[in-house]
């Protein structure tokens, strides 16, 4: 395989995405960013003339009049990266989607579409939803439970990659000569009864050029990162310091290796944020700038989403962190825990932990333009992680990066200067997965005809 470069993506977040209360009032950004299609298309067109291997669309299904901005009033992912995908030509459209409340014929089926229209550039973000209030509109009284959640996760993408091998490479001659349109031989139905989903199959579309979108993964708990190092192509995370950052990448990396997995196949893509202005000076002020903007208020309704949007402003903001038992349990746990956590080994009061969460927004990435490039190559190279996800509010902020800060990395070789490739697989450096029959029939000889030979078993 090549040498791989730093791959970078762009989540686009319209009118600003938790803690951005206030970007949406840049005169650079129109109210309706976020569910105007034109400035999606132009945000992935400046990151495909920059080369970065994505962009990324983030998603829930939940709201309150606390959400943010962004969130309160959006386009559906795959929908919109359809009309992304018409207007770029190599830029990666990985999208959102949750598995806890998506059946995977119709996922794999709408996936396979933008696959292909796109030609070969789409990849999946596989999420188990973590705000718990999204039961609420499909009919549950209850979010699914965590070992269900990851259950149903495991399943579902396994499913539906089997579907999306539905068909052989070569099962549509299209001979209008000989009138043969379909070679009935290359179809493949599944006839999957499993814990959580039963689907026959097949699926009613081919594979790309890419043989299938690739798999994103973001999850932190025990059965996340299980997850992940079982399917994922590359993982989506948070990362504070290099040590963690490096800690996340040799844990994922070691439990795909556990599962006879190639870990170089499984790339750590962290979101970070970026400061950047002439001088560490003038980007250290931007920051402070930035942070104090931050409303309190805004902080403490926040600071309820991990546990179901709890309602925090009940509590004495000067009394002990309040007991909340297991709320939060089927929401983010993994984040309801470490906020618990925090309050217990400090001895917080809410105001406390409130104010920590504010300062947590700090970022390692913030000076000028060889300071941040200088810390990337630092972490890129001591191997805290294989890309960076950078969030696009402001265009003229997204443009520092891309024509201040990338022109250092090029020059030193840290990021490509040309895509490899026109699929997203072939500009991750990721082989393209050989369709399960075709690799079944190669192995072992088959007979004429294949025709009600049993398909192949999902592998957990
Ligand atoms: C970096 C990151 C990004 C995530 N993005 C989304 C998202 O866009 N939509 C969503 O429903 N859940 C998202 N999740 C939530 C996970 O799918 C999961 O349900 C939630 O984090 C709770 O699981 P965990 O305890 O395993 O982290 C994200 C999680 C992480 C760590």
């Amino acid at each position: 395989m090549t040498q791989r470069s730093l791959k970078l993506g762009a989540v686009l977040l319209g009118v600003g995405g938790p803690g951005q209360h206030n970007t949406w009032l840049s005169p650079e950004i129109p109210g309706n960013a976020s569910v105007d299609i034109r400035w999606y298309i132009a945000r992935a067109q400046e990151a495909e003339a920059a080369k970065f291997d994505h962009v990324f669309i983030v998603d829930s299904q939940f709201i309150t009049p606390d959400s943010p901005n962004h969130y309160l009033n959006r386009l559906e992912p795959l929908t919109l990266l359809s009309a992304v995908a018409v207007h770029t030509s190599h830029i990666g459209l990985v999208g959102t989607l949750t598995t806890s409340y998506n059946d995977p014929y119709n996922l794999a089926r709408r996936l396979a579409s933008l696959d292909l229209i796109s030609g070969g550039r789409a990849g999946w973000n596989v999420v188990a939803t973590g705000d718990g209030g999204t039961a609420g509109n499909y009919g549950r009284d209850e979010h699914y439970d965590y070992a269900t959640r990851y259950g149903r996760a495991l399943e579902h993408v396994r499913v539906a990659q089997v579907l999306w091998d539905s068909y052989e490479d070569d099962a549509f001659p299209r001979d209008k000569e000989r009138g043969v349109f379909f070679d009935r031989s290359r179809q493949h139905a599944l006839n999957h009864v499993g814990e959580h989903f039963s689907v026959v199959g097949p699926l009613n579309i081919e594979r790309s050029p890419q043989g299938q979108p690739v798999i994103f993964q973001a999850g932190d708990s025990e059965e996340g990162r299980d997850l992940g190092a079982s399917i994922a192509d590359a993982i989506f995370t948070h990362a504070q310091t290099i040590e963690q950052g490096q800690a996340f990448r040799r844990d994922l990396r070691s439990r795909a290796a556990a599962k006879g997995r190639d870990p170089e196949q499984v790339l750590i893509v962290p979101g970070i944020s970026l400061i950047i202005a002439d001088t560490d000076e003038q980007a250290r002020e931007k920051e402070r700038q930035v942070l104090g903007s931050k409303s309190f208020d805004r902080a403490l309704a926040e600071l309820g989403r991990p546990f179901g949007w709890h309602d925090f402003s009940q509590y004495d903001l000067d009394a002990p962190f309040p007991e909340l038992g297991d709320l939060g349990d089927r929401s983010f746990k993994t984040q309801a825990e470490k906020i618990k956590k925090l309050a217990r080994d400090n001895d917080y009061t809410l105001r406390q932990v409130v104010e920590h969460q504010l300062q947590q927004h700090r970022s390692p990435f913030v000076g000028s333009p060889v300071t941040v490039a200088n810390e990337i190559q630092r972490w890129y190279e001591a191997g805290a992680f294989d890309g960076i996800n950078i969030s696009i509010t402001v265009p003229s902020e997204f443009a520092r990066f891309t024509d201040q800060v990338l022109p250092i990395l090029r020059e030193r070789g840290v990021v490509r200067s040309e895509y490899e490739a026109t699929t997203l697989r072939g500009n991750l450096g990721l082989p393209i997965p050989e369709n399960v029959h075709t690799a079944a029939r190669n192995a072992a000889p088959a007979p004429a005809s294949d025709a009600g030979r049993p398909a192949p078993a999902l592998v957990p």
